[in-house]
């Protein structure tokens, strides 16, 4: 039995379908009962659900589990503490696999979110547990979340400058990575860089979403305070909004590049291109 966590968010529920279809045996680990039914649907074989701060919660969803894949919430500001009590528990209940979702760079202390889970990739190098992690870039389906203003004013809105470069990683790409190491002998002890085959910038990549979407569409930056004001509106947190907004500051100086290569040697093909997946989405 595997267990996911943070298993009715997007990349667990990427990540339980893909296990799902290999075969194995999954237990999703959700927040709200009313999300048990949909991870079952997925592919679940079973569905718990439970605050994972909580110690008994991890006590009640590790019984009979062999390995764990670990997704805390995104910018959860407990993530070190929720990943500790992660460890504490598997170690406890005798769990042989522990698969942590990071993050590409954690090691930038100037991105809190990244930092944290680096806290916890410390802690799970000295856990004794059999580990893997796994640091994917940011996905390519969070351009959807500007798939409106792309379609209706043909603009791709972003809150850093237009040549900022991303190594931008599709999610299906990186739950059959997930699904790999998970099911696969021979990735105890690895920590694996999953970026996408090319570093685009804002420019390329409103390029490529305009030849697959069939429209016009060009990127644009917006001001730090502008991009607050969308996100407050709608209803992001302001732990969320600042640390989200420290992430493209850092975006601005320095891109987020990484490289494809280890994603590639996984899956046994090139990872899928940005240009790609636009088309793979296009309406
Ligand atoms: N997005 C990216 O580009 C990217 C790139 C690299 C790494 N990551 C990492 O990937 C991870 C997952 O991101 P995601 O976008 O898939 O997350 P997500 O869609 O926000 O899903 C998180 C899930 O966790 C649940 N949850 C929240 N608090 C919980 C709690 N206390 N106990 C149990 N469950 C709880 C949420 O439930 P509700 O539905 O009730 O809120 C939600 O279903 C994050 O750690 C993020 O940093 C993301």
């Amino acid at each position: 039995m595997i267990l996911v966590t943070g298993a009715a968010g997007k990349t667990g529920r990427a990540v339980i379908e893909v296990l799902a279809r290999r075969g194995a045996a999954v237990r999703a680990l959700v927040r709200r009962e009313s999300q048990l039914a949909p991870v079952e649907a997925l592919g679940a074989r079973e569905a718990v659900a439970g605050d994972m701060a909580e110690l008994a919660v991890w006590r009640q969803a590790l019984s009979s589990v062999q390995a764990v894949y670990h997704i805390c919430p995104n910018m959860h500001p407990a993530e070190t503490a929720i990943g500790q009590t992660a460890l504490a528990a598997a170690r406890e209940c005798g769990v042989s696999r522990f698969v942590y979702h990071s993050v590409l760079h954690p090691q930038t202390e100037k991105m809190p979110h990244h930092w944290r889970k680096l806290r916890v990739e410390e802690a799970l190098l000295e856990s004794g547990l059999d580990f893997t992690i796994l640091q994917p870039a940011a996905y390519m389906q969070n351009v959807l979340a500007a798939r409106e203003s792309i379609m209706s004013e043909g603009i791709y809105r972003v809150p850093y400058p237009v040549e900022t470069r991303l190594s931008m990683v599709d999610l299906a790409d990186i739950a059959e990575a997930a699904a790999v190491v998970l099911t696969e002998s021979g990735h105890g002890g690895a920590i694996y860089e999953l970026a996408g085959p090319e570093a685009l910038t804002q420019v390329e990549a409103a390029a490529a979403v305009s030849a697959a979407w069939s429209r016009p569409v060009r990127a644009v930056q917006i001001s730090a305070a502008e991009w607050r004001r969308q996100a407050r509106s709608a209803g992001l947190g302001s732990d969320q909004v600042e640390t989200l907004l420290r992430m493209f500051d850092y975006y601005a100086r320095y891109g987020l590049i990484g490289s494809g290569n280890i994603l590639r040697w996984l899956l046994g093909r090139p990872p899928t291109t940005f240009a790609a997946w636009c088309r793979s989405v296009a309406l």
